[in-house]
């Protein structure tokens, strides 16, 4: 078997790591016992690019258990838990290309290792993978039936592909299932990202001034977080329904070239590119810290902040001191990376629950559905998105009611008014 990790030797610590992982995702429990039975996924290769967490250890027992081959590579250079890595080499068999901290060469080298089995379903989160393959020739991987992507940035990423007509199969958007984003952007991205700045930092944020740049499903939940553990919270924005969203759920919203002048804590969620510029940098207070939670390390102007620094050192795990041309330091987290895979561990697996029964389902759904579809990018099938939330209120033990048949009928009815 062909893999490349850290060292096999933590498989124990992952091992343990993922049980309580599993523990904590009772709806991938219950698709793992239908799929063990039904085996919908007898003899198929699915190439996984995906975080390399406890969480992402689960949903692979769970496609293993449907009768995939599965091979997984990382989706971020910095989110690998080694640990994990190891358990899913030794004891759960699968092929996995992933150690933290690889540089772009290996984690580019790690992508073409779960391409080489010739697999027939991609898993993504971000498009790497899928980009890789749209680099390659055709016949290269020509028995991939589709894919799914987990991300909001690599659905960005592919329906700009497919706009192209370059999509060259059909690709499920499993972010845009309700009972991803609802949940994982939201509540996943708001509760990691504070416990990865928290972790690397251990600065207080009750009474700070955070600034979150972008008010998406990500944004939101970053803010509400912090503003929850006591942060005076200012956000950037650059969609007007967005902003008066914002305004409206209390919180400040002012331009970056303002906010830089009074943030203490600043986290990038936008999805694009050069949101903090190296103009902004020297308006800073002394001793900000500056992190991102977006999918790539490309929303801080790290090459700007390269260029107006006087010297530069790592002071703790994850938080390197910039000192600028003007005697004020900036403490960037991460490298500018997901600071919330990168210093902490992700989502909780609670939420990673829903957004992995949306990939197994989604690869369910491609092998039995796949001969109708066209090379785009699709929802997920509203019946899924149901029935996770159906499977997940339960597993809460959580009842809710169902309409009389008068409200049936009312709501399907225009007589009745004033
Ligand atoms: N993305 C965000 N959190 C994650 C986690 N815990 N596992 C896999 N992917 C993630």
């Amino acid at each position: 078997m062909r893999y490349d990790i850290k060292d096999i030797k933590l498989a124990k610590k992952g091992a343990l790591r993922i049980e309580w992982a599993g523990s904590n995702m009772p709806v991938l429990n219950l698709i793992k016992d239908r799929f063990q039975a039904q085996k919908p996924l007898k003899g198929l290769k699915i190439a996984c690019c995906l975080h390399v967490t406890t969480e992402t250890a689960v949903l692979a027992d769970v496609l293993k258990s449907g009768g995939a081959d599965v091979y997984l590579c990382a989706s971020n250079p910095l989110s690998t838990q080694d640990d994990v890595a190891a358990s899913l080499v030794k004891d759960l068999k699968i092929g996995v290309f992933a150690i933290k901290g690889e540089d772009t060469k290996t984690y580019y080298a790690h992508v073409k290792s779960v391409l080489d089995p010739k697999p027939d379903i991609t898993m993504d989160d971000g498009a790497d993978l899928v980009s890789s393959i749209h680099r390659l020739p055709l016949k290269d991987h020509a028995n991939i039936i589709g894919g799914t992507e987990e991300t909001t940035t690599g659905v960005i990423r592919l329906r700009a592909l497919a706009q192209e007509g370059k999509l060259r199969y059909p690709i499920i958007a499993v972010n845009d299932a309700q009972t991803k984003h609802l949940f994982d952007n939201r509540y996943g991205t708001g509760q990691s990202t504070l416990d990865g700045i928290i972790r690397s930092t251990n600065k207080l944020i009750a009474g700070s001034n955070l600034v979150v740049c972008g008010y998406g499903w990500c944004g939101k939940g970053a803010a509400m977080r912090a503003k929850g553990m006591g942060a005076k919270v200012t956000v950037v924005e650059v969609d007007p329904l967005r902003a008066l969203e914002a305004t409206m759920d209390g919180f400040g919203v002012m331009p970056i070239r303002e906010a830089a002048r009074i943030g203490d804590i600043f986290i990038t969620v936008t999805g694009d590119i050069n949101v903090i510029r190296k103009e902004h940098f020297p308006l800073m207070k002394d001793g900000v810290i500056v992190a991102n939670s977006g999918h790539f390390n490309v929303e801080i102007d790290i090459p700007g902040l390269e260029d107006i620094k006087k010297s530069k050192r790592l002071t703790r795990d994850f938080v390197e001191e910039y000192t600028l041309k003007n005697g004020r330091k900036i403490y960037l987290l991460g490298q500018g990376r997901l600071i919330n895979l990168a210093a902490a561990e992700g989502h909780p697996a609670s939420v990673m629950d829903m957004s992995f029964a949306n990939q197994a389902l989604s690869a369910e759904y491609m092998v039995n559905n796949y001969r109708g579809l066209s090379k785009q990018v699709y929802v997920v099938p509203e019946k899924i998105d149901k029935d996770i939330s159906r499977l997940k209120l339960k597993s809460l033990g959580i009842k809710i009611d169902t309409l009389t048949a008068e409200q049936k009928k009312y709501l399907a009815s225009w007589e009745m008014g004033t």
